[in-house]
């Protein structure tokens, strides 16, 4: 993760939508001539960048949440807020009473901002529904930013986010209701790519999550976990031992969850900006890291935890809360997390045959400057497919 290869005075050739080549300067085979129909960008004194991969987002919803915002500037926790029915429950009600359509308006100003802050490939999840049908629509929803938006997009089936307030004190009824209806419903209109489960005090348990998982894998839904966020779950090792893509938060872990981690193929994904926004404990990423792990940043974008998605803020959070350094906070929020989606191998690096996402920087002194410089809008020419996006 230490290791950021880079390249001063180069060139670089897109193809239709793929990275052609790169080189030196010295060594370009365009300096004289270039093909016809060729458009160049001169990106002296600026930084290439692969586009950011951000492999964690609950980016539809409806609506907002900060009264919740207020409330927590009052001193309640988000358990609190949670536990009085606000939370992720407040973002179901507002969902629910809005048409798909509408969602989906909702939802494009937040997919636009995304690629103006330098993502290209984005994992969303549902769990904003809990109902058979607000589930549904969300994963619709998702399913149409994958096909009309230029963002690569993995979706995530997230029913057990919450209990919904009809099911309070009957958890295991809601459980039942994933299993038996939500899972093959979402399997059999082919929505989603993975399952994922809260399991969190206060949330769904360990055993919740493996029934879970086991119904979701019958149905060919590989997992990825919301894991020791605000405790020690048991839900890295439960992710870990359902052979996980993923295990999501890890504020609460230790020994024994890198241990874990490091044998096995589940990557660790780091979401500093739901710390930030909690007010809590940052994830041990440096502990992570000597343990040989695969950290991963991603944003989070959600109403309740972190309604932000700026992947540059997400990288100086790393570097100064984390203290990764910014080529480790770099490899985490492009390859990594294309690895956390299963997209490496067309995604989250500058490789020729890899699909040509990537973002030019404005003029800048280093790479570092970039999670330095943290409230500048330093992105300045998004290619998506290979294709300039109008910003
Ligand atoms: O990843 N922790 C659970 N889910 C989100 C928060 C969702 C919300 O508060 O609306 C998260 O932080």
């Amino acid at each position: 993760m230490a290791l950021l290869p880079c390249m001063k005075d180069a060139w670089l050739f897109i193809e239709d939508d793929r990275i052609a080549g790169f080189g030196p300067m010295s060594l370009s085979p365009y300096t004289d001539q270039v093909p016809v129909g060729t458009q160049i960008i001169d990106a002296s004194g600026c930084v290439v960048f692969p586009s950011f991969c951000d492999c964690h987002t609950h980016l539809v919803y409806a609506g907002s949440r900060e009264r919740e915002f207020m409330d927590k500037i009052r001193g309640l926790s988000y358990e609190e807020i949670a536990a009085r029915g606000g939370g992720i429950l407040n973002s179901a009600q507002l969902l629910q009473s809005v048409s798909e359509n509408k969602l989906f308006e909702e939802t494009l100003p937040r997919v636009r901002e995304l690629i103006g802050f330098g993502t290209g490939a984005v994992e969303i999840k549902s769990g904003y529904g809990l109902t058979l049908r607000d589930e549904l629509k969300m994963l619709r929803v998702i399913r149409r930013i994958a096909e009309e938006t230029p963002l690569r997009v993995k979706s995530t089936f997230l029913g057990a986010h919450a209990v919904p307030a009809e099911y309070k004190d009957r958890k295991e009824a809601y459980v039942e209701l994933i299993i038996r209806e939500m899972i093959p419903a979402v399997a059999s209109e082919k929505l989603a790519d993975y399952i994922d489960v809260f399991c969190e005090r206060g949330f769904f348990s360990v055993d919740d999550t493996r029934r879970i998982f086991d119904a979701g894998l019958r149905y060919g839904l590989r997992p990825r976990v919301h894991a020791n966020q605000m405790a020690f779950s048991g839900g890295v090792q439960t992710g870990i031992e359902y052979g996980a893509v993923s295990v999501d938060h890890l504020e609460h872990t230790g020994p024994a969850e890198w241990n874990a981690l490091a044998q096995s193929d589940t990557m660790p994904v780091l979401l500093p900006g739901a710390t930030f926004f909690l007010e809590m404990e940052y994830a041990p990423a440096r502990e992570m890291i000597a343990c040989g792990l695969p950290v991963v940043l991603a944003s989070n974008y959600n109403p309740g935890s972190c309604p932000a998605g700026n992947m540059q803020f997400m990288m100086t959070l790393a570097c100064l809360k984390m203290k990764m350094t910014p080529e480790e906070a770099v490899n985490a929020a492009t390859l990594n997390g294309a690895c956390a989606m299963d997209l490496s191998h067309d995604y989250g690096s500058v490789t020729v045959g890899k699909i040509a996402n990537l973002f030019i920087t404005k003029p800048m002194p280093s790479y570092e400057y970039f999670a330095y410089a943290f409230t500048s809008p330093l992105v300045q020419t998004v290619i998506l497919n290979g294709k300039i996006q109008k910003l």
